[in-house]
């Protein structure tokens, strides 16, 4: 797949990360510091200052920053967002990359395995669910927080406004039409279940059903486009032994080949509602797109795997075709209603449906009589 993108177009953007401090998170500010844009990474991990400071040193970019960020407290992130909007050199925020994320282990072996006595212990314990606090909570909180923040952006317009604006030669008319971009860190385990690591599949499958819940609704409510990448084990510090134990002798992804998805989906605001997957080169079941042990016959005939040609392909493209343009015209119909008929005959209708269930008490009424 062709993910050749123009880093110009990352200059100048004020970029905000969770979970930056290390892992992709780190990576991200790298790449996009280094490209000019400002990079503000959030992390509970105070190790997140001297990412900071290397990034700054490395890329010779001043513009890189840390904030202090417990996704999963509400004041927090809301502090995250509102320092950023001070730090950020044009009082905006172009592109939130909800990036943080866990997976406990040990949380997952108690979760399948109960060892506390449920039917004899006065006062059981709750299980601990913090890959869901840190996973959903955590993403849901950041993810609401953008929605707020990028429509505000100086200067920016709709993602689809943008998009099909023609392109300009000068620097300063491209830097005009600002961004409003949330990116999605999914997995594979979005799309595929792991096996004994329930919290963390079910966290995962959430983000993806996030994505495909917003991917044509905020465009069109806030102008916001939305993409996701969805990454197989990569080598990074969220790795812990089990699972490089169990992946021996497999290749892993590559960090590089996650930072390329992302940096393209940051860079072309043509990228509206795009799904990427990343990993090492994987062999495919070429008529579902699954990935799994052996398949008989490929669509083309021949016998067992088909090798994709790179480390990245498009997930999820299907689910456009019924889904997506079913919500599309819902929306566009309800705006062209409102429109059409005004705000009376809006308000004739939503005073009719609060007296529904009155009128339906009602008519029961009249009926039993
Ligand atoms: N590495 C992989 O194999 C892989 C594969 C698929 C998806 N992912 C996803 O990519 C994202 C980043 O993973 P990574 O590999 O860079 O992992 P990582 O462990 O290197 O980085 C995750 C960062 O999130 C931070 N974090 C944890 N809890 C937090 C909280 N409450 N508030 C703020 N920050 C918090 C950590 O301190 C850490 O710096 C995660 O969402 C992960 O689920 C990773």
């Amino acid at each position: 797949m062709d993910l050749t993108y123009d880093p110009a177009q990352i200059k100048g953007r004020t970029i905000l990360i969770t979970g930056g401090a290390s892992g992709f998170g780190a990576a991200f500010g790298t790449r996009w510091a280094a490209a000019g844009a400002t990079v503000i990474l959030g992390d509970i991990n105070p190790s997140g200052e001297e990412v900071t400071a290397r990034i700054r040193q490395e890329t010779q970019n001043p513009n890189v920053h840390f904030i202090q960020l417990d996704v999963t407290s509400w004041t927090s992130q809301v502090n995250f967002f509102r320092e950023s909007l001070r730090l950020s050199p044009h009082g905006g925020i172009d592109t939130v990359v909800a990036n943080a994320g866990i997976n406990d282990g040990r949380e997952a072996s108690n979760f399948e395995n109960p060892k506390v006595d449920y039917l004899n212990d006065p006062s059981p314990p709750a299980p601990s669910f913090k890959t869901l606090d840190v996973n959903i909570t955590g993403v849901m909180y950041t993810v609401h927080l953008a929605l707020f923040f990028l429509p505000k952006n100086p200067d920016s317009k709709p993602c689809r406004e943008a998009a099909s604006a023609p392109e300009s030669e000068s620097e300063s008319e491209k830097l005009l039409g600002r961004d409003r971009h949330i990116l999605l860190l999914g997995s594979v385990a979005s799309l595929h279940p792991l096996m004994t690591q329930a919290p963390y599949t079910v966290s995962k499958h959430g983000i993806l059903g996030l994505f495909r819940c917003l991917r044509i609704s905020a465009p069109i409510s806030a102008g916001v486009r939305v993409n996701i990448v969805c990454p197989y084990y990569t080598d990074t510090p969220f790795m812990q032994a089990p699972p490089r134990a169990l992946l021996a002798g497999c290749p892993l992804g590559k960090i590089e080949d996650v930072v390329d998805a992302a940096s393209y989906l940051v860079a072309d605001r043509n990228c509206i509602g795009r799904s990427l997957v990343t990993g090492p080169k994987l062999k495919l079941d070429p008529s579902t797109g699954g990935v799994g042990p052996e398949y008989p016959e490929n669509k083309d005939g021949s016998q067992g795997f088909q090798e994709r040609e790179g480390p990245v392909w498009e997930c999820y493209l299907h689910d456009m075709d019924p889904a997506d343009i079913f919500t599309q015209r819902m929306l566009t119909a309800v705006h062209t209603a409102v429109q059409v008929r005004g705000w009376f005959g809006w308000a004739y209708d939503i005073a009719g449906a609060l007296t529904w269930p009155v009128r339906q008490w009602w008519n029961s009424r009249s009926g039993r009589r």
